[in-house]
């Protein structure tokens, strides 16, 4: 090649917007003038001309854009790698770009077919020939940088595009002579925006504002020094002639309605390379595997969605649609990312979306040993509320314990046998091996349709059925809280003060005392105003019969606590007959277990009251086991701890007034939550009253919402 700068042009005689295919051309097609746009277009010829070689390709008709040389391909040395077109309505102009190439002498290296890359459009060679430049997002595929790399011995920078204006790299940076860059930050993503400055120093950049941006500034030609684009402000010419540049502006707005101007209608055909080392790109790949109802349950499109939230991109290898209702789907997926952290980041959302993550060479889980009492190894992968399997020495091992944000751990049991268990990284102890990664990781995962589903009924809405449908709702838990009952299974409570305060005490001790409830856990305060309910007839010193404050009634629950812990306990208080009713005493008197964690916020505490959180943690997880039900009423901390310790499968109903807390509660992607915005007191009443009349032989029965809370 000459070493004179040379560029590619083609004559605009077959111009024309034809078609659409980016937001520029909207409301364009056939309205470019034929003959301003061929002045344009010998304006910048004539510019670049005396500036530099300019060879020129001969226009086809039927492809409009071919006038757009700068994505025939991207030549560095004597190789092109040859444009594919992301849409057709461009792909006819690659044979005619490829005959060019190699009538000129350039080695034509070629895509695979499903890999779209459109030319120096989309990959700009920093002007040092360090490194190269690429974008992706609209048009070229994160999938063709490794290519890039290799093909042409060249680091690859990763740039994603997220602003459909600019949708070639092109459109909205350019990199400069002297190591400057002329870009718009709007048009990229924050990992590109970090990139950018990690590479370039802040004097080397020259960020423009959208104004300019929108004139095509950035999609300018720089010929050793002199800066040719379409139009710029005052303030962006004087910038840029500040820092040692000429700026001829010569106008190209026929070629704007199409998407382009002064860099797209060229093509360098001699870049300089710097040696390079190693040619690298952080891209990362790996294929994954989704099965289930991924249609219906918009699994799919949550997968794809997240892939391109971390920047990725994805091909879909194989997709075998299940063809009946019942049937599942599989699809296989190949991921790409930037970088191998963003990756490793989309891999292990999609885990607990329910992929499983296909190794080529290893489908086994990769295991590092805790070195540290207490501390898992870097990279741990965290558990989630889902049924989850582990593969090790090629089988699929189910996790025990299963609970969110836990670790899994992997020992031999005194048999030889592999057990993996989920455990709290303050649990691990040295020596035993630990799940890192996210490869042999499968989560059964809730479809999320019925998440979506999952209901949440309002009695406080303004809807004129809503006092209906939490009757219905009620009628539900009270028919399963029977069934459980009946088939002697576990309901365990959880819930807050606000329980007594609202009144609904009196229920809620109905309901252990009537078998409903095999658990309840809690903070100090439901037990210390159940108690303080029993001896003084108040809650927080308000009278729970007439509802007003008593006089000195703020002191009564330090009262109670004092007396408690003069007993020793709950348990020896009630054995003395100190209470005689409410909550605490069905649970004494009906060996109901109840766990009390501490606060921060606590009174006292009651001697009952754990102010070992992990402990208490402890007593809470030993009290959830094996539980069919939980009811969490009205208590924030108490029911999201709780929350976090639950596996999927087991059913939560959520009562709180904050329709915040019951969303927070509801939206853990299982099925089996139901969230009820209501006041709890009048949740317990209803509750009660629906057991109740199960009581009823059927045919005596009132009918359901005949009786108003
Ligand atoms: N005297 C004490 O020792 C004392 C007093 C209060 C709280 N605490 C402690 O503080 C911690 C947090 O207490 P918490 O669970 O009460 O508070 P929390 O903020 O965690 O939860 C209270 C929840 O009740 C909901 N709520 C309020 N009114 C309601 C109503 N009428 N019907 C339904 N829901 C309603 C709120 O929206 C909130 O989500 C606990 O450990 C508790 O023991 C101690």
């Amino acid at each position: 090649m000459a070493d004179q700068t040379t560029y590619l042009m083609c004559p605009p005689d077959f111009y024309d917007v034809d078609y659409v295919i980016n937001p520029w051309m909207e409301g364009n097609v056939h309205r470019s003038c034929k003959s301003l746009a061929q002045e344009q277009w010998q304006g910048l010829y004539q510019v670049l001309s005396q500036l530099a070689a300019v060879k020129l390709i001969s226009p086809v008709p039927g492809s409009p854009d071919m006038v757009f040389t700068a994505n025939a391909g991207l030549v560095l040395g004597n190789t092109v790698v040859l444009s594919r077109f992301y849409h057709p309505e461009r792909q006819g102009e690659e044979p005619h770009f490829q005959a060019w190439f190699e009538q000129h002498g350039f080695g034509v290296k070629k895509l695979p077919p499903e890999i779209a890359f459109e030319g120096a459009g989309d990959a700009l060679l920093d002007r040092a020939g360090r490194w190269l430049w690429a974008g992706y997002g609209f048009r070229s595929m994160l999938e063709s940088h490794p290519y890039l790399a290799k093909w042409l011995e060249i680091e690859v920078l990763s740039l994603r595009l997220v602003d459909e204006r600019f949708y070639h790299l092109d459109t909205c940076f350019c990199p400069l002579s002297q190591g400057y860059v002329l870009y718009y930050p709007g048009a990229f993503d924050t990992y590109s925006n970090r990139l950018i400055e990690m590479r370039v120093p802040p004097e080397k950049r020259i960020v423009i504002t959208e104004a300019d941006a929108i004139h095509f500034a950035c999609n300018a030609v720089d010929v050793n020094g002199t800066v040719v684009l379409n139009r710029a402000s005052s303030e962006l010419v004087a910038r840029l002639e500040s820092c040692g540049f000429q700026v001829i502006q010569t106008p190209l707005t026929e070629f704007l309605k199409a998407g382009g101007a002064a860099k797209c209608l060229t093509l360098r055909l001699n870049e300089t390379v710097a040696p390079q080392e190693t040619p690298v790109t952080r891209v990362a790949s790996r294929t994954i595997t989704l099965t289930g109802h991924l249609v219906d349950s918009n699994l799919l499109s949550d997968a794809v969605d997240l892939i391109g939230e971390y920047g990725g991109s994805f091909q879909i290898v194989r997709f075998a649609l299940g063809e009946t209702r019942q049937s599942t789907s599989t699809v296989e997926l190949s991921v790409s990312a930037p970088t191998e952290e963003s990756l490793l980041k989309i891999l292990s959302d999609l885990v607990d979306r329910g992929a499983q993550i296909k190794e080529t060479t290893d489908l086994n889980a990769h295991l590092e040993p805790v070195r540290q009492p207490g501390v898992a190894p870097d990279d741990f992968y965290v558990t989630t509320i889902y049924p989850t399997t582990v593969c090790i020495e090629g089988v699929c091992y189910p996790v025990q314990n299963q609970r969110m944000d836990g670790v899994i751990a992997v020992r031999r049991d005194p048999q030889g046998q592999i057990v993996a268990t989920c455990k709290l990284i303050r649990d691990l102890v040295v020596g035993e091996e630990v799940v890192v990664g996210v490869a042999g990781i499968r989560t059964l995962h809730q479809p999320n349709k019925e998440k979506r589903e999952a209901q949440e009924f309002s009695f406080m809405g303004s809807g004129v059925s809503s006092e209906r449908r939490v009757e219905l709702v009620v009628e539900q838990i009270a028919w399963e809280l029977r069934q459980i009952k009946e088939r002697q299974g576990k309901t365990v409570v959880v819930a807050g003060p606000v329980v007594i305060h609202t009144g609904g005490g009196s229920h809620l001790a109905t309901l252990i005392r009537e078998g409903y409830v095999q658990a309840l856990l809690g903070g100090n305060a439901i037990a210390v105003h159940d108690l303080e309910q029993n001896v003084f007839g108040t809650s927080l010193g308000v009278d729970m019969r007439r509802g007003n404050p008593v006089k000195g009634g703020h002191k009564h629950h330090l009262k109670v606590i004092n007396a408690i812990r003069g007993y020793g306990s709950i348990q020896k208080a009630v054995e003395a007959g100190f209470i005689t009713g409410g909550v605490f005493y069905e649970c004494i008197r009906h060996q109901v277990p109840f766990a009390l964690a501490g606060s921060i916020r606590d009174d006292g505490p009651l001697p009952d009251t754990e102010m070992n959180l992990i402990k208490a943690q402890e007593d809470y997880t030993r009290l959830l086991k094996g539980a069919d039900m939980i009811l969490m009423l009205s208590s924030m901390l108490h029911s999201i701890g709780v929350g976090n310790m639950t596996p999927a499968g087991v059913k939560l109903i959520c009562v709180d007034i904050n329709p915040a807390v019951v969303t927070k509660l509801a939206d853990r992607g299982s099925l089996e939550s139901v969230g009820v915005v209501t006041d709890v007191g009048l949740f317990l009443s209803l509750l009660v009253q629906q057991l109740h009349r199960l009581d009823i032989p059927y045919h005596a029965r009132p009918m359901a919402g005949t009786t108003s809370p």
